[in-house]
């Protein structure tokens, strides 16, 4: 048999995103719930988040974010050879949201498959971009981070309504002649899988239709405080391995771009791996709420429209939830 000679290493060559036009403040959650402004940015440090309309699927959002990370980068659609996206909220079992991507953006020679890893999702897919990459399997690679949280949130769960939002972030991945995305460190624990479950399942809805019995939607219920001390805990060594694995010190961060689940989780992490005043801390959250898989390539992209971030700098990703799944790797900004 033959095989492919990879690149060196792979890159993110550009990033795209897409933010869905209607902006939610806390006043229209705390409609829905006991809860004011000041309790949710106190505990979450979110003023806003985006919910997309009826029109803004999962797909087109992605597709949207791709083709704007595609001419970023100045990189053909027909030049792409896979398409990764990331996703919890695709509402189809199949065809994949992959597939419709795939032909929106008119990638027309790519393979394309869905990645559900919840909120670590981004960082898995990336790795499998840079693997596909060195190996030889593809030239260019679209990962894209997609959510219609809101389609599975239950406006009036007091736990989680004011946590969530949608949107889509992607990146374009090319070969390199040295490594600008590090090895990945990841894992899960399915032990703990009912901390951040959905509820009913589709079978549990589908058999009780059928019974004629009624049946609460289909929704993500989550115990909150569990999951904070998760990541508050667990998180910062994972960070520190990814930071290991790639031979790259915590004072030559530029930035750290872990998912936005909550501000004072991501501040906490901030300080338990001692970064530096130079560091710039990703705060997408603020006006993005939780977008689980897309919150990295867009908190990222917002890093670079501030210009808070300059192309070869180091920063860190790690992604957290669901699962649980976890995933951290240094990349070098585009
Ligand atoms: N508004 C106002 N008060 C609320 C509230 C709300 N929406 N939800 C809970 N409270 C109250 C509780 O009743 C409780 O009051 P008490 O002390 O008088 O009993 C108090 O706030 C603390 O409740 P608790 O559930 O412990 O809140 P918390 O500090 O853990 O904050 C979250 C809740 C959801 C913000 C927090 O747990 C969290 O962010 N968890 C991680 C979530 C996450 O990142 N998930 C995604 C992972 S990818």
């Amino acid at each position: 048999m033959k095989l492919p000679s990879g690149a060196p290493g792979s890159r993110i060559l550009s990033v795209g995103e897409y933010r869905p036009a209607r902006v939610v403040t806390n006043e229209e959650i705390c409609q829905r719930i006991d809860s004011s402004d000041a309790w949710i940015r106190e505990r979450t440090g979110i003023i806003t988040r985006r919910f997309a309309s009826d029109d803004e699927t999962v797909a087109g959002m992605a597709a949207a974010a791709s083709s704007k990370a595609l001419a970023d980068a100045g990189i053909e659609p027909d030049d792409v050879d896979l398409v990764v996206v990331a996703t919890i909220t695709h509402p189809y079992q199949t065809p994949a949201a992959s597939s419709e991507v795939q032909h929106l953006i008119g990638a027309s020679r790519a393979g394309a498959f869905d990645l559900g890893a919840a909120c670590a999702g981004f960082c898995y897919a990336l790795s499998v971009a840079d693997a596909a990459i060195r190996s030889g399997t593809a030239r260019y690679v679209v990962v894209a981070g997609s959510e219609r949280m809101t389609d599975f949130i239950d406006p009036t769960d007091r736990g989680m309504a004011f946590l969530f939002g949608d949107g889509a972030g992607a990146v374009v991945v090319g070969p390199a002649d040295r490594p600008g995305i590090g090895p990945v460190v990841w894992g899960s624990d399915g032990s703990q899988a009912a901390m951040i479950t959905q509820e009913p399942t589709y079978l549990e809805v589908q058999r009780a239709l059928a019974e004629g019995k009624t049946t609460p939607p289909v929704a993500l219920r989550m115990a909150g405080q569990s999951v904070f001390r998760w990541a508050v805990t667990q998180m910062a060594p994972v960070a520190r391995r990814a930071l290991e694995a790639a031979g790259v010190d915590v004072g030559e961060l530029a930035a750290f771009i872990p998912h936005q689940a909550n501000l004072r989780i991501v501040e906490s992490l901030a300080k338990s791996l001692g970064l530096g005043p130079n560091t710039v801390i990703a705060r997408d959250i603020e006006t993005q709420g939780n977008t689980s898989s897309a919150s990295i390539p867009l908190a990222l992209a917002a890093l670079l429209e501030e210009g808070a971030v300059e192309s070869g700098q180091y920063a860190l990703l790690i992604g957290f939830g669901a699962g649980l799944t976890y995933a951290a790797q240094v990349i070098e900004i585009p």
